[in-house]
């Protein structure tokens, strides 16, 4: 029987779950590791879902409809993307708000989809930095305020950024992997995929163990190389240190679905980023091969020998390189720890 899609948005989901056996033979790892290569979604990372999720949930509560609403957002990464997508998929306008030194990829993808991109005021942005989250909310307005008929998406505190993960991802995992994953990894952007995802997992078995990949402070304030620019490891942050959770910590992580907080070098990432390209021709973004380095840590513990690790990887090298994630540095990677 034939199959012909009626829309991308179809696409959006049910991405692989493969397991990197050689590279589990090559580190000698004692827990397998099986990657959610969320890159097969159609506009290239896992925000697709959240962003379907959030437009569509709005449509059934008849908030948005594509004749009369502009949607807006402010983000320089993949929920971008993802909005645009869905958004041009769908009819809607996307007017989205970008930083200064958003990596040249994502602006022209931004303008392929026939998004509209403004700068917001310096003020209101460097707001954000200095007083937290909640200055988010100013951001929002402004972009609300000089759009007619618009609707915002969100994407840190709308609840359907976490239900796309706990609706779609989490059930995937579990259905691949036959309800038998021992050990989920992702990190912390929104907290959209970390929160639904675990949330899902645990509800069907609370054993199941979520440890989030943090970026090593160090790393992050003294960069060495590309790729941590952004107060992070390229959509995901340190949310936890020594006296909890963060005031920067997104409404949409609930840390109370987290076992463990565990800290990853950027030379951890580079090196897992190349492993894995190396051995299993998969070449990741910089988030994932965060994600991926604890999990490569998790599986080299005597206490999981035989567990299943499955690391979110939430979009891949090619929207990268211009940074030239591809490049192997041996002077950086040599300091990983495996
Ligand atoms: C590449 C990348 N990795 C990870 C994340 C974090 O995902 P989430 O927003 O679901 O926490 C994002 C976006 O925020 C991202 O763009």
């Amino acid at each position: 029987m034939g199959k012909i899609y009626n829309s991308i948005t179809e696409l959006i989901g049910h991405t692989p779950l493969v397991e990197f056996h050689r590279l589990e033979k090559a580190l000698g790892l004692k827990g397998r590791i099986a990657g959610k290569l969320e890159y097969f979604n159609p506009a290239g990372s896992h925000k697709d879902r959240a962003a379907l999720e959030i437009i569509e949930e709005a449509e059934k509560r008849g908030e948005i409809s594509p004749k009369k609403t502009t949607l807006v957002e402010f983000t320089s990464g993949n929920m971008g993307i993802g909005i645009a997508a869905v958004a041009a998929a769908k009819g809607y306008k996307f007017k989205v708000g970008i930083q200064n030194g958003v990596s040249i990829e994502r602006k022209k993808l931004l303008e392929a989809y026939g998004s509209e991109l403004v700068n917001p005021p310096e003020d209101l942005i460097k707001g954000v930095f200095e007083k937290g989250i909640e200055a988010f909310n100013d951001v929002y307005q402004w972009m609300l305020d000089t759009t007619p008929d618009s609707w915002t998406t969100r994407q840190l505190s709308n609840p359907d950024n976490p239900g796309a993960h706990y609706r779609h991802t989490g059930p995937e995992i579990w259905e691949d992997t036959d309800g038998k994953v021992d050990i989920f990894v992702g990190g912390v952007g929104t907290g959209g995929s970390t929160h639904g995802v675990s949330k899902f997992l645990k509800e069907k078995n609370p054993s199941i163990k979520t440890v989030i990949a943090q970026p090593d402070k160090a790393d992050v304030e003294h960069p060495v190389v590309q790729g941590v620019e952004d107060g992070g490891f390229h959509g995901i942050h340190a949310v936890h240190d020594e006296n909890g959770l963060n005031p920067m910590a997104p409404t949409n992580f609930n840390d109370k679905v987290v076992d463990e907080y565990e800290t990853v070098t950027y030379a951890e990432t580079l090196r897992a980023i190349h492993l894995l390209a190396h051995y299993e021709g998969i070449f990741i973004g910089a988030s994932s091969g965060a994600s991926l380095a604890i999990a490569i840590k998790q599986a080299l513990k005597d206490e999981n020998k035989g567990k299943l690790i499955v690391p979110l990887l939430p979009d891949n090298g090619e929207r990268y390189l211009s940074e030239d994630l591809q490049r192997v540095r041996e002077d950086v990677e040599k300091k990983a720890s495996f």
